[in-house]
Protein backbone atom coordinates (compact mmCIF):
# COMPACT_ATOMS: atom_id res chain seq x y z
CA UNK A 1 0.00 0.00 0.00
CA UNK A 2 1.70 3.41 -0.81
CA UNK A 3 2.44 5.53 2.05
CA UNK A 4 0.22 8.51 1.19
CA UNK A 5 -2.97 7.18 2.42
CA UNK A 6 -1.73 6.40 5.75
CA UNK A 7 0.19 9.93 6.44
CA UNK A 8 -1.87 13.17 7.27
CA UNK A 9 -1.22 15.34 5.80
CA UNK A 10 1.23 13.62 3.26
CA UNK A 11 2.93 15.79 0.87
CA UNK A 12 1.70 13.65 -2.04
CA UNK A 13 -1.93 14.34 -0.47
CA UNK A 14 -1.21 18.11 -0.29
CA UNK A 15 -0.21 18.45 -4.25
CA UNK A 16 -4.05 16.63 -4.79
CA UNK A 17 -5.68 18.58 -2.54
CA UNK A 18 -3.73 22.32 -4.18
CA UNK A 19 -4.51 20.68 -7.56
CA UNK A 20 -8.22 20.01 -6.91
CA UNK A 21 -8.57 23.89 -5.81
CA UNK A 22 -7.21 24.83 -9.15
CA UNK A 23 -9.73 22.85 -11.05
CA UNK A 24 -12.47 23.65 -8.76
CA UNK A 25 -12.07 27.18 -10.06
CA UNK A 26 -12.71 26.28 -13.18
CA UNK A 27 -15.00 23.13 -13.25
CA UNK A 28 -17.78 23.97 -10.27
CA UNK A 29 -18.39 20.26 -9.74
CA UNK A 30 -17.09 18.26 -7.09
CA UNK A 31 -14.28 15.74 -7.19
CA UNK A 32 -15.24 12.54 -7.18
CA UNK A 33 -15.08 10.55 -4.34
CA UNK A 34 -12.50 7.22 -4.69
CA UNK A 35 -12.13 3.90 -3.45
CA UNK A 36 -9.26 3.67 -0.64
CA UNK A 37 -7.85 0.21 0.03
CA UNK A 38 -6.17 -0.84 2.95
CA UNK A 39 -4.81 -4.25 4.71
CA UNK A 40 -4.60 -5.29 7.93
CA UNK A 41 -2.88 -8.17 9.00
CA UNK A 42 -4.13 -9.02 12.28
CA UNK A 43 -0.60 -10.61 13.94
CA UNK A 44 1.08 -10.88 17.26
CA UNK A 45 3.95 -8.41 18.02
CA UNK A 46 6.04 -8.04 21.44
CA UNK A 47 5.35 -4.65 22.80
CA UNK A 48 7.36 -3.82 25.97
CA UNK A 49 5.86 -0.75 28.43
CA UNK A 50 6.39 -0.44 31.96
CA UNK A 51 9.17 -2.51 31.33
CA UNK A 52 7.20 -5.49 30.67
CA UNK A 53 7.30 -7.10 27.25
CA UNK A 54 4.11 -9.02 26.15
CA UNK A 55 3.15 -10.65 23.31
CA UNK A 56 -0.09 -8.69 22.20
CA UNK A 57 -2.24 -8.76 18.86
CA UNK A 58 -2.30 -5.61 16.78
CA UNK A 59 -2.98 -4.66 13.29
CA UNK A 60 -0.04 -4.77 11.07
CA UNK A 61 2.52 -5.48 13.98
CA UNK A 62 1.31 -1.67 15.20
CA UNK A 63 -0.03 -0.92 18.54
CA UNK A 64 -2.17 1.24 18.58
CA UNK A 65 -2.86 0.44 14.65
CA UNK A 66 -2.69 2.18 11.68
CA UNK A 67 -4.52 4.96 10.85
CA UNK A 68 -7.15 5.09 8.46
CA UNK A 69 -7.74 8.61 6.46
CA UNK A 70 -10.51 8.96 3.92
CA UNK A 71 -12.91 11.48 2.74
CA UNK A 72 -16.61 11.99 3.39
CA UNK A 73 -17.90 10.22 0.09
CA UNK A 74 -15.04 7.77 0.03
CA UNK A 75 -15.89 3.94 -0.11
CA UNK A 76 -13.28 1.79 1.78
CA UNK A 77 -12.15 -1.39 0.99
CA UNK A 78 -10.12 -2.80 4.19
CA UNK A 79 -9.06 -6.46 3.88
CA UNK A 80 -8.61 -7.82 7.31
CA UNK A 81 -6.43 -11.22 7.56
CA UNK A 82 -6.53 -12.96 10.84
CA UNK A 83 -2.71 -14.85 11.52
CA UNK A 84 -3.61 -15.05 15.08
CA UNK A 85 -5.35 -17.91 17.45
CA UNK A 86 -7.99 -15.35 18.76
CA UNK A 87 -11.57 -15.24 16.64
CA UNK A 88 -11.75 -11.12 14.93
CA UNK A 89 -13.91 -8.57 13.90
CA UNK A 90 -13.49 -5.44 13.49
CA UNK A 91 -15.49 -2.46 14.17
CA UNK A 92 -15.35 0.92 12.53
CA UNK A 93 -16.97 3.00 15.66
CA UNK A 94 -19.54 5.66 14.60
CA UNK A 95 -19.54 5.16 10.96
CA UNK A 96 -23.03 4.90 9.93
CA UNK A 97 -22.94 1.92 7.43
CA UNK A 98 -26.19 2.61 5.34
CA UNK A 99 -27.45 -0.39 4.09
CA UNK A 100 -24.07 -1.84 4.47
CA UNK A 101 -24.73 -3.53 7.98
CA UNK A 102 -22.49 -6.83 6.97
CA UNK A 103 -19.45 -4.25 7.30
CA UNK A 104 -20.50 -3.11 10.53
CA UNK A 105 -18.28 -5.21 12.72
CA UNK A 106 -19.62 -6.38 15.90
CA UNK A 107 -18.85 -10.22 16.45
CA UNK A 108 -22.46 -12.48 16.53
CA UNK A 109 -24.23 -9.43 15.48
CA UNK A 110 -23.83 -8.33 12.33
CA UNK A 111 -20.80 -11.60 11.07
CA UNK A 112 -19.56 -14.40 12.70
CA UNK A 113 -15.55 -13.36 13.69
CA UNK A 114 -12.84 -14.02 11.36
CA UNK A 115 -11.05 -17.49 12.21
CA UNK A 116 -7.83 -18.14 12.05
CA UNK A 117 -6.17 -18.10 8.86
CA UNK A 118 -9.23 -16.68 7.14
CA UNK A 119 -9.94 -13.09 5.78
CA UNK A 120 -12.70 -10.51 5.28
CA UNK A 121 -13.27 -7.44 3.32
CA UNK A 122 -15.18 -4.92 4.92
CA UNK A 123 -16.45 -2.92 2.68
CA UNK A 124 -18.74 0.60 3.08
CA UNK A 125 -18.92 4.01 2.08
CA UNK A 126 -18.81 7.32 4.04
CA UNK A 127 -21.86 9.18 3.42
CA UNK A 128 -22.76 12.36 5.04
CA UNK A 129 -20.04 12.26 7.97
CA UNK A 130 -16.72 14.39 8.26
CA UNK A 131 -14.65 14.16 11.82
CA UNK A 132 -12.95 11.92 14.05
CA UNK A 133 -14.15 8.51 14.21
CA UNK A 134 -11.99 5.14 15.07
CA UNK A 135 -11.61 1.48 14.54
CA UNK A 136 -11.36 -1.71 17.03
CA UNK A 137 -12.04 -4.94 17.61
CA UNK A 138 -15.14 -5.80 18.69
CA UNK A 139 -14.69 -9.85 20.01
CA UNK A 140 -13.84 -9.78 23.96
CA UNK A 141 -11.45 -7.78 25.08
CA UNK A 142 -9.22 -7.67 21.94
CA UNK A 143 -9.92 -3.65 21.32
CA UNK A 144 -7.21 -3.07 24.32
CA UNK A 145 -4.69 -3.37 21.86
CA UNK A 146 -6.56 -3.44 18.29
CA UNK A 147 -7.61 -0.21 17.71
CA UNK A 148 -6.91 3.04 15.97
CA UNK A 149 -8.11 6.29 14.13
CA UNK A 150 -10.33 6.83 11.57
CA UNK A 151 -10.20 10.06 10.18
CA UNK A 152 -12.80 11.37 7.47
CA UNK A 153 -11.53 14.90 6.11
CA UNK A 154 -14.45 16.85 4.76
CA UNK A 155 -15.37 16.92 0.65
CA UNK A 156 -12.69 18.45 -1.06
CA UNK A 157 -13.54 22.23 -1.84
CA UNK A 158 -15.88 22.20 1.48
CA UNK A 159 -14.05 23.79 4.46
CA UNK A 160 -14.02 23.33 7.76
CA UNK A 161 -16.95 25.74 9.73
CA UNK A 162 -13.38 27.03 11.51
CA UNK A 163 -10.02 28.43 10.54
CA UNK A 164 -7.71 25.94 8.58
CA UNK A 165 -5.83 23.98 11.36
CA UNK A 166 -1.62 24.52 10.33
CA UNK A 167 -1.43 20.79 11.31
CA UNK A 168 -3.81 18.08 12.34
CA UNK A 169 -2.93 15.51 15.25
CA UNK A 170 -4.71 12.87 16.66
CA UNK A 171 -4.22 11.72 20.48
CA UNK A 172 -6.26 8.33 21.10
CA UNK A 173 -6.24 7.12 24.59
CA UNK A 174 -6.23 3.97 25.61
CA UNK A 175 -5.15 1.50 28.53
CA UNK A 176 -2.40 -0.82 28.92
CA UNK A 177 -2.29 -4.03 30.38
CA UNK A 178 1.04 -5.68 31.74
CA UNK A 179 -1.33 -9.03 32.10
CA UNK A 180 -2.90 -10.34 29.02
CA UNK A 181 -6.17 -8.52 28.83
CA UNK A 182 -8.21 -11.68 27.14
CA UNK A 183 -6.46 -14.13 30.05
CA UNK A 184 -7.88 -10.87 32.63
CA UNK A 185 -11.55 -10.88 31.66
CA UNK A 186 -11.76 -15.01 30.75
CA UNK A 187 -10.66 -15.03 34.36
CA UNK A 188 -13.32 -13.02 35.86
CA UNK A 189 -16.35 -14.01 33.67
CA UNK A 190 -15.32 -17.57 35.55
CA UNK A 191 -15.01 -15.95 39.09
CA UNK A 192 -18.09 -13.79 38.50
CA UNK A 193 -16.04 -10.81 40.09
CA UNK A 194 -14.64 -7.99 38.68
CA UNK A 195 -11.48 -7.94 36.26
CA UNK A 196 -8.24 -6.60 37.38
CA UNK A 197 -7.76 -3.02 36.40
CA UNK A 198 -5.24 -1.66 33.96
CA UNK A 199 -1.41 -0.82 34.71
CA UNK A 200 -1.58 2.49 33.12
CA UNK A 201 -3.26 5.04 30.49
CA UNK A 202 -1.82 6.23 26.64
CA UNK A 203 -1.90 8.37 24.49
CA UNK A 204 -1.02 7.16 21.54
CA UNK A 205 0.44 3.86 23.22
CA UNK A 206 2.38 5.82 25.42
CA UNK A 207 1.77 5.92 29.44
CA UNK A 208 4.21 8.52 29.99
CA UNK A 209 6.87 10.03 32.97
CA UNK A 210 4.32 9.28 35.67
CA UNK A 211 4.38 6.03 35.59
CA UNK A 212 7.49 3.67 36.77
CA UNK A 213 9.85 2.82 34.16
CA UNK A 214 8.14 4.57 31.54
CA UNK A 215 9.76 8.13 30.70
CA UNK A 216 11.30 6.79 27.61
CA UNK A 217 7.74 5.80 26.57
CA UNK A 218 6.24 9.29 26.35
CA UNK A 219 4.38 11.00 23.55
CA UNK A 220 5.71 14.23 22.52
CA UNK A 221 3.98 16.63 20.62
CA UNK A 222 6.35 19.49 18.94
CA UNK A 223 4.39 22.64 18.06
CA UNK A 224 5.30 25.90 16.30
CA UNK A 225 4.57 29.38 18.18
CA UNK A 226 1.75 31.21 17.14
CA UNK A 227 -0.58 28.64 15.10
CA UNK A 228 -3.96 26.59 15.64
CA UNK A 229 -3.44 22.83 15.44
CA UNK A 230 -6.23 20.38 15.32
CA UNK A 231 -6.07 17.54 17.75
CA UNK A 232 -8.50 14.55 17.10
CA UNK A 233 -9.11 13.14 20.57
CA UNK A 234 -10.44 9.73 20.52
CA UNK A 235 -11.25 7.57 24.07
CA UNK A 236 -9.93 3.78 22.91
CA UNK A 237 -9.76 3.04 26.91
CA UNK A 238 -11.69 -0.28 28.22
CA UNK A 239 -13.01 1.15 31.20
CA UNK A 240 -12.69 4.60 31.82
CA UNK A 241 -14.35 7.99 30.87
CA UNK A 242 -11.23 10.61 31.04
CA UNK A 243 -10.17 14.09 32.00
CA UNK A 244 -7.73 15.51 29.79
CA UNK A 245 -6.33 19.38 29.98
CA UNK A 246 -3.09 20.99 28.55
CA UNK A 247 -1.51 22.86 31.22
CA UNK A 248 -1.64 26.43 30.81
CA UNK A 249 -3.38 26.13 27.62
CA UNK A 250 -7.31 26.59 26.50
CA UNK A 251 -8.83 24.43 23.76
CA UNK A 252 -12.05 25.67 21.82
CA UNK A 253 -14.62 22.21 21.04
CA UNK A 254 -15.44 21.84 17.15
CA UNK A 255 -16.58 18.51 17.23
CA UNK A 256 -17.64 14.79 18.54
CA UNK A 257 -18.22 12.01 17.08
CA UNK A 258 -17.83 13.51 14.02
CA UNK A 259 -20.40 16.22 13.92
CA UNK A 260 -19.71 19.95 14.65
CA UNK A 261 -20.39 21.65 17.51
CA UNK A 262 -21.10 25.14 18.16
CA UNK A 263 -17.67 25.95 19.04
CA UNK A 264 -17.01 26.64 22.85
CA UNK A 265 -13.51 27.23 24.91
CA UNK A 266 -12.30 25.01 28.00
CA UNK A 267 -9.56 24.07 29.86
CA UNK A 268 -10.42 20.58 30.62
CA UNK A 269 -12.70 17.91 28.84
CA UNK A 270 -14.85 14.58 29.67
CA UNK A 271 -13.78 11.88 26.84
CA UNK A 272 -16.32 8.55 27.49
CA UNK A 273 -14.73 5.71 26.11
CA UNK A 274 -16.15 5.27 22.34
CA UNK A 275 -16.11 9.03 22.30
CA UNK A 276 -14.25 11.45 19.97
CA UNK A 277 -13.43 15.08 20.62
CA UNK A 278 -11.76 17.46 18.07
CA UNK A 279 -10.42 20.83 19.45
CA UNK A 280 -8.57 23.56 18.59
CA UNK A 281 -5.07 24.49 20.34
CA UNK A 282 -3.54 28.10 19.83
CA UNK A 283 -0.31 27.94 20.77
CA UNK A 284 1.69 31.14 22.80
CA UNK A 285 2.14 33.67 20.38
CA UNK A 286 6.01 33.86 21.40
CA UNK A 287 7.96 30.83 22.31
CA UNK A 288 7.73 30.12 26.17
CA UNK A 289 10.44 28.70 27.89
CA UNK A 290 8.88 25.63 29.66
CA UNK A 291 7.12 22.32 28.41
CA UNK A 292 3.20 21.66 28.96
CA UNK A 293 2.17 18.10 30.33
CA UNK A 294 -0.68 17.15 28.02
CA UNK A 295 -2.83 14.70 31.25
CA UNK A 296 -5.67 12.75 31.63
CA UNK A 297 -6.89 10.76 34.16
CA UNK A 298 -9.99 8.51 35.05
CA UNK A 299 -13.81 10.23 35.92
CA UNK A 300 -14.91 7.07 38.06
CA UNK A 301 -18.56 7.28 39.80
CA UNK A 302 -19.04 3.70 40.70
CA UNK A 303 -17.77 1.41 43.35
CA UNK A 304 -15.74 -1.19 42.41
CA UNK A 305 -11.81 -0.69 41.86
CA UNK A 306 -9.96 1.45 39.08
CA UNK A 307 -6.92 2.54 37.62
CA UNK A 308 -6.38 6.16 39.67
CA UNK A 309 -3.16 6.57 37.30
CA UNK A 310 -2.18 9.85 35.14
CA UNK A 311 -0.90 9.56 31.81
CA UNK A 312 0.96 12.44 30.46
CA UNK A 313 2.37 13.12 26.88
CA UNK A 314 4.20 16.44 26.46
CA UNK A 315 4.10 19.78 24.31
CA UNK A 316 6.93 20.97 23.09
CA UNK A 317 7.42 24.08 21.52
CA UNK A 318 9.97 24.29 18.65
CA UNK A 319 12.74 26.55 19.37
CA UNK A 320 12.94 29.41 16.91
CA UNK A 321 16.43 30.62 15.34
CA UNK A 322 16.22 33.95 17.99
CA UNK A 323 15.84 31.71 20.86
CA UNK A 324 18.36 29.44 19.62
CA UNK A 325 20.65 32.20 19.91
CA UNK A 326 19.92 33.92 22.64
CA UNK A 327 19.49 31.08 25.13
CA UNK A 328 23.09 30.16 26.69
CA UNK A 329 21.34 27.41 28.51
CA UNK A 330 18.73 25.75 26.57
CA UNK A 331 17.16 22.70 27.23
CA UNK A 332 16.47 22.20 30.97
CA UNK A 333 12.91 23.68 30.84
CA UNK A 334 10.54 23.53 33.27
CA UNK A 335 7.23 21.50 32.82
CA UNK A 336 3.97 23.01 34.09
CA UNK A 337 1.32 20.46 34.73
CA UNK A 338 -2.64 20.63 34.76
CA UNK A 339 -4.94 20.35 37.47
CA UNK A 340 -7.39 17.87 36.73
CA UNK A 341 -10.52 17.77 38.15
CA UNK A 342 -11.22 15.00 41.32
CA UNK A 343 -11.94 11.76 40.23
CA UNK A 344 -15.81 11.50 40.97
CA UNK A 345 -16.22 15.36 40.09
CA UNK A 346 -20.23 14.56 38.42
CA UNK A 347 -21.06 18.57 38.67
CA UNK A 348 -17.73 19.11 35.91
CA UNK A 349 -19.24 16.63 33.92
CA UNK A 350 -22.89 17.47 33.94
CA UNK A 351 -21.20 21.47 33.15
CA UNK A 352 -19.26 20.27 30.05
CA UNK A 353 -21.97 18.19 28.70
CA UNK A 354 -24.54 20.69 28.81
CA UNK A 355 -22.05 22.99 26.74
CA UNK A 356 -22.36 20.75 23.67
CA UNK A 357 -24.79 21.86 21.24
CA UNK A 358 -25.11 20.86 17.62
CA UNK A 359 -23.82 23.51 15.16
CA UNK A 360 -26.86 23.97 13.34
CA UNK A 361 -26.34 25.73 10.68
CA UNK A 362 -27.79 26.01 7.02
CA UNK A 363 -24.77 24.13 5.70
CA UNK A 364 -24.97 21.91 8.43
CA UNK A 365 -28.36 21.69 9.95
CA UNK A 366 -29.39 19.52 13.21
CA UNK A 367 -32.82 17.55 11.85
CA UNK A 368 -33.59 16.53 15.15
CA UNK A 369 -37.07 14.42 14.93
CA UNK A 370 -39.71 16.91 16.04
CA UNK A 371 -41.99 14.26 17.07
CA UNK A 372 -41.85 10.17 17.48
CA UNK A 373 -43.75 6.97 16.48
CA UNK A 374 -42.42 5.10 19.37
CA UNK A 375 -41.25 5.52 22.27
CA UNK A 376 -39.03 3.27 24.71
CA UNK A 377 -37.73 3.54 28.39
CA UNK A 378 -34.83 1.73 29.24
CA UNK A 379 -33.00 0.99 32.67
CA UNK A 380 -29.00 0.06 32.37
CA UNK A 381 -27.17 -0.63 35.27
CA UNK A 382 -25.79 -3.60 37.35
CA UNK A 383 -26.95 -6.65 38.86
CA UNK A 384 -25.94 -10.29 39.65
CA UNK A 385 -26.99 -13.61 38.44
CA UNK A 386 -26.65 -16.84 40.68
CA UNK A 387 -23.30 -18.72 41.12
CA UNK A 388 -23.82 -22.24 39.77
CA UNK A 389 -23.75 -25.15 42.66
CA UNK A 390 -20.54 -26.16 44.19
CA UNK A 391 -18.69 -23.54 42.89
CA UNK A 392 -17.21 -19.86 44.97
CA UNK A 393 -17.97 -16.83 43.06
CA UNK A 394 -16.16 -13.64 43.69
CA UNK A 395 -19.34 -11.11 42.74
CA UNK A 396 -21.07 -9.66 45.47
CA UNK A 397 -22.39 -11.72 48.30
CA UNK A 398 -21.33 -14.78 46.90
CA UNK A 399 -22.77 -14.33 43.25
CA UNK A 400 -21.90 -13.32 39.46
CA UNK A 401 -21.33 -9.59 38.42
CA UNK A 402 -23.96 -9.22 35.34
CA UNK A 403 -25.51 -6.05 33.92
CA UNK A 404 -28.60 -5.11 31.70
CA UNK A 405 -30.71 -3.11 29.68
CA UNK A 406 -34.35 -3.58 31.53
CA UNK A 407 -32.75 -6.18 33.60
CA UNK A 408 -32.14 -8.19 30.69
CA UNK A 409 -28.47 -9.22 30.33
CA UNK A 410 -28.00 -9.93 26.99
CA UNK A 411 -26.82 -13.60 26.29
CA UNK A 412 -24.69 -13.70 22.69
CA UNK A 413 -26.18 -15.97 20.64
CA UNK A 414 -23.50 -18.57 18.53
CA UNK A 415 -24.96 -17.16 15.25
CA UNK A 416 -24.46 -13.96 13.76
CA UNK A 417 -27.93 -11.82 14.27
CA UNK A 418 -27.75 -10.05 10.86
CA UNK A 419 -27.75 -13.07 9.36
CA UNK A 420 -30.20 -15.04 11.26
CA UNK A 421 -32.57 -11.86 10.29
CA UNK A 422 -31.67 -11.64 6.69
CA UNK A 423 -32.74 -15.45 5.99
CA UNK A 424 -35.43 -15.04 7.88
CA UNK A 425 -34.00 -18.17 10.35
CA UNK A 426 -34.27 -16.17 13.53
CA UNK A 427 -36.21 -19.15 15.84
CA UNK A 428 -33.35 -20.43 18.31
CA UNK A 429 -30.88 -17.70 17.55
CA UNK A 430 -33.24 -14.54 19.32
CA UNK A 431 -36.79 -13.25 20.33
CA UNK A 432 -38.35 -9.97 18.95
CA UNK A 433 -39.82 -9.77 23.07
CA UNK A 434 -37.30 -6.72 24.04
CA UNK A 435 -39.73 -5.13 26.91
CA UNK A 436 -40.12 -1.48 25.65
CA UNK A 437 -40.09 -0.47 29.67
CA UNK A 438 -38.93 -2.05 32.55
CA UNK A 439 -41.73 -4.97 33.52
CA UNK A 440 -40.65 -4.26 37.07
CA UNK A 441 -41.09 -0.26 37.89
CA UNK A 442 -39.46 0.30 40.97
CA UNK A 443 -37.22 3.61 42.16
CA UNK A 444 -34.30 3.36 39.84
CA UNK A 445 -32.10 5.76 41.74
CA UNK A 446 -33.46 5.15 45.09
CA UNK A 447 -33.05 2.21 47.77
CA UNK A 448 -31.93 -0.86 45.51
CA UNK A 449 -34.18 -3.48 45.65
CA UNK A 450 -33.35 -6.59 47.22
CA UNK A 451 -33.51 -8.93 44.78
CA UNK A 452 -30.74 -7.88 42.55
CA UNK A 453 -30.64 -10.97 39.87
CA UNK A 454 -30.71 -9.96 36.26
CA UNK A 455 -32.79 -11.82 33.66
CA UNK A 456 -31.24 -13.58 30.45
CA UNK A 457 -31.52 -13.53 26.96
CA UNK A 458 -31.05 -12.11 23.61
CA UNK A 459 -34.06 -10.38 22.88
CA UNK A 460 -33.91 -7.46 20.19
CA UNK A 461 -36.73 -4.65 19.35
CA UNK A 462 -38.49 -4.77 15.91
CA UNK A 463 -38.72 -1.29 14.28
CA UNK A 464 -40.71 -0.67 10.57
CA UNK A 465 -38.39 1.61 8.70
CA UNK A 466 -38.22 5.00 9.33
CA UNK A 467 -39.80 5.02 12.37
CA UNK A 468 -38.76 8.08 14.83
CA UNK A 469 -37.72 6.60 18.16
CA UNK A 470 -37.47 8.77 21.42
CA UNK A 471 -35.75 6.69 24.17
CA UNK A 472 -34.75 7.13 27.84
CA UNK A 473 -32.54 5.15 29.44
CA UNK A 474 -32.05 5.65 33.40
CA UNK A 475 -29.62 4.51 35.44
CA UNK A 476 -30.29 2.08 38.09
CA UNK A 477 -28.55 2.53 41.65
CA UNK A 478 -28.33 -1.44 41.82
CA UNK A 479 -25.00 -2.18 43.15
CA UNK A 480 -24.26 1.67 43.44
CA UNK A 481 -25.57 4.30 40.63
CA UNK A 482 -22.52 5.04 37.53
CA UNK A 483 -22.00 6.74 34.39
CA UNK A 484 -22.54 4.46 31.79
CA UNK A 485 -21.71 5.49 28.33
CA UNK A 486 -24.26 4.24 25.50
CA UNK A 487 -22.96 3.10 22.45
CA UNK A 488 -25.63 3.16 19.33
CA UNK A 489 -24.37 1.38 16.37
CA UNK A 490 -25.83 2.09 12.78
CA UNK A 491 -26.56 5.96 13.55
CA UNK A 492 -26.38 9.13 15.24
CA UNK A 493 -28.89 10.55 17.88
CA UNK A 494 -29.58 13.83 19.13
CA UNK A 495 -28.98 13.86 23.11
CA UNK A 496 -32.59 15.68 23.52
CA UNK A 497 -32.23 15.70 27.52
CA UNK A 498 -30.67 14.88 30.97
CA UNK A 499 -31.19 15.11 34.19
CA UNK A 500 -30.49 13.17 37.72
CA UNK A 501 -32.66 10.94 39.37
CA UNK A 502 -35.85 9.47 38.38
CA UNK A 503 -36.87 10.62 34.49
CA UNK A 504 -40.27 12.32 35.57
CA UNK A 505 -42.79 11.81 32.28
CA UNK A 506 -44.77 14.18 32.81
CA UNK A 507 -42.07 17.35 33.71
CA UNK A 508 -39.18 16.11 32.15
CA UNK A 509 -40.23 16.29 28.24
CA UNK A 510 -41.23 19.87 28.41
CA UNK A 511 -37.32 20.87 29.33
CA UNK A 512 -36.15 18.90 25.97
CA UNK A 513 -34.17 20.83 23.44
CA UNK A 514 -35.01 19.88 20.31
CA UNK A 515 -33.17 22.65 18.56
CA UNK A 516 -29.91 22.22 18.78
CA UNK A 517 -29.13 19.24 20.74
CA UNK A 518 -25.70 17.75 20.23
CA UNK A 519 -25.65 15.09 18.12
CA UNK A 520 -23.36 11.88 18.48
CA UNK A 521 -22.90 8.07 18.62
CA UNK A 522 -22.16 7.68 22.71
CA UNK A 523 -23.52 9.48 25.23
CA UNK A 524 -22.84 9.53 29.30
CA UNK A 525 -26.34 8.08 30.72
CA UNK A 526 -25.53 10.41 34.15
CA UNK A 527 -24.37 8.82 37.20
CA UNK A 528 -28.04 8.37 39.03
CA UNK A 529 -29.84 9.93 36.56
CA UNK A 530 -30.88 9.35 33.51
CA UNK A 531 -30.85 10.75 29.81
CA UNK A 532 -33.36 10.78 26.24
CA UNK A 533 -32.20 10.56 23.29
CA UNK A 534 -33.96 10.59 19.63
CA UNK A 535 -33.01 9.19 16.39
CA UNK A 536 -35.14 8.15 13.09
CA UNK A 537 -34.60 4.42 12.25
CA UNK A 538 -33.52 4.99 8.29
CA UNK A 539 -31.15 2.21 8.11
CA UNK A 540 -32.28 -0.98 8.01
CA UNK A 541 -30.06 -4.14 9.70
CA UNK A 542 -29.27 -5.44 13.12
CA UNK A 543 -27.66 -2.60 15.00
CA UNK A 544 -26.19 -3.40 18.51
CA UNK A 545 -26.65 -0.94 21.87
CA UNK A 546 -24.18 -1.06 24.48
CA UNK A 547 -22.29 0.14 27.42
CA UNK A 548 -18.68 1.03 25.85
CA UNK A 549 -17.37 0.26 29.33
CA UNK A 550 -15.86 -3.52 28.05
CA UNK A 551 -16.31 -4.72 31.48
CA UNK A 552 -20.25 -3.87 31.13
CA UNK A 553 -20.45 -5.32 27.93
CA UNK A 554 -18.83 -8.34 29.08
CA UNK A 555 -21.82 -9.15 31.49
CA UNK A 556 -24.55 -8.36 29.97
CA UNK A 557 -24.81 -4.62 29.63
CA UNK A 558 -25.75 -4.71 25.88
CA UNK A 559 -29.43 -5.15 23.08
CA UNK A 560 -29.66 -5.19 19.56
CA UNK A 561 -32.60 -3.26 17.57
CA UNK A 562 -34.02 -4.97 14.05
CA UNK A 563 -34.66 -2.30 11.28
CA UNK A 564 -36.81 -3.47 8.81
CA UNK A 565 -36.26 -2.98 4.96
CA UNK A 566 -38.50 -0.22 3.59
CA UNK A 567 -40.26 -0.42 0.70
CA UNK A 568 -38.16 1.36 -2.02
CA UNK A 569 -35.03 0.07 -3.52
CA UNK A 570 -32.88 2.14 -1.76
CA UNK A 571 -34.43 1.43 1.59
CA UNK A 572 -33.11 -2.19 1.76
CA UNK A 573 -30.23 -4.05 2.75
CA UNK A 574 -27.61 -4.90 0.39
CA UNK A 575 -27.02 -8.50 -0.33
CA UNK A 576 -24.57 -10.42 2.26
CA UNK A 577 -21.18 -9.91 0.61
CA UNK A 578 -19.83 -13.59 -0.66
CA UNK A 579 -16.56 -13.37 2.00
CA UNK A 580 -18.83 -12.76 5.22
CA UNK A 581 -17.35 -15.32 7.51
CA UNK A 582 -19.09 -18.15 8.60
CA UNK A 583 -19.81 -19.57 12.21
CU1 LIG B 1 -17.00 1.11 19.74
CU2 LIG B 1 -19.98 -1.69 19.66
O1 LIG B 1 -18.44 -0.33 19.75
Amino acid sequence: MKMGVYLLPSPAFLAVLFVSFVTLSVHPEPALAITRHYKFDVVLQNVTRLCKTRSTVTVNGKFPGPRIVAREGDRLLIKVVNHVQNNISIHWHGIRQLRSGWADGPAYITQCPIQTGQSYVYNYTIVGQRGTLWWHAHISWLRSTIYGPLIILPKLGTPYPFAKPYKEVPLIFGEWFNADPEAIINQAMQTGGGPNVSDAYTINGFPGPLYNCSAQDTFKMKVKAGKTYLLRLINAALNDELFFSIANHTLTVVDVDAVYVKPFDTETLLIAPGQTTNVLLKTKPRHPNAKFFMSARPYVTGQGTFDNSTVAGILEYEESPETIQSSHSPKKLPIYKPSLPPLNDTSFATNFTSKLRSLASAEFPANVPQKFDRQFFFTVGLGTNPCSKNKTCQGPNGTMFAASVSNVSFVMPTKALLQAHHFGQSKGVYSLNFPTSPLVPFNYTGTPPNNTMVSNGTKLVVLPFNTSVELIMQDTSILGAESHPLHLHGFNFFVVGQGFGNFDPKKDPGNFNLVDPVERNTVGVPSGGWVAIRFLADNPGVWFMHCHLEVHTSWGLKMAWVVLDGKLPNQKLFPPPADLPKC
